[in-house]
């Protein structure tokens, strides 16, 4: 697996995006102010993350997706420790990243990548989007957030 920063003359992948995110809208805003890595094997594309700067010095996760049918063999923690990677050579010192409530496998990749949780962004989800969010039978209401010095 080969993981690179998408080149200015490539298209973002909207669809892999979209599978970490349900609003078009909110990937869109974030996807151009952002820096959106991909990861390929075999010349196909299996994976994408995107790293936003947020305050000085910090950088967030802001989005990170897998194609469904490579989910599960370890791909997304690769992911999550090429991003702190990448984001540790560009200076940053705090990684942060958000996930729903609901998210219980997210949840789970993160604080196995080193993240702790912080805050709870109460009514996050409920406030931000249109469509009711389901997940392992829990609304996706609020938003978890979690962090880490790298
Ligand atoms: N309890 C304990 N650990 C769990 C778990 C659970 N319920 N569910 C997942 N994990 C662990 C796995 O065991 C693995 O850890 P391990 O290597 O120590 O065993 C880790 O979480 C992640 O597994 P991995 O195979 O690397 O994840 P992945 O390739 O499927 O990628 C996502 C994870 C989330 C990126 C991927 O599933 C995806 O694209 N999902 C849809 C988009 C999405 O939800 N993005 C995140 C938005 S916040």
């Amino acid at each position: 697996m080969n993981i690179r920063k998408l080149k200015s003359n490539e298209n973002p992948p909207k669809e892999l995006l979209l599978l970490a995110d349900p609003s078009k809208d909110i990937v869109n805003d974030y996807v151009d102010r952002g820096m959106c890595y991909i990861a390929e094997e075999k010349g196909e594309m299996i994976g994408v993350f995107v790293l936003l700067p947020t305050r000085p010095g910090t950088l967030e996760l802001i989005n990170i997706a897998v194609t469904e049918e490579k989910q599960g063999k370890g791909i997304g923690k690769r992911l999550v420790k090429e991003a702190i990677k990448a984001a540790k050579a560009k200076g940053y010192k705090t990684m942060e990243v958000g996930t729903g409530n609901s998210s219980l496998s997210q949840l789970a990749l993160y604080q196995k990548c080193g993240f702790r949780i912080v805050s709870i962004d109460i009514e996050f989800f409920t406030r931000h989007y249109s469509e009711e969010i389901f997940e392992n039978g829990i609304q996706c209401k609020d938003m978890i957030r979690l962090a880490q010095d790298i």
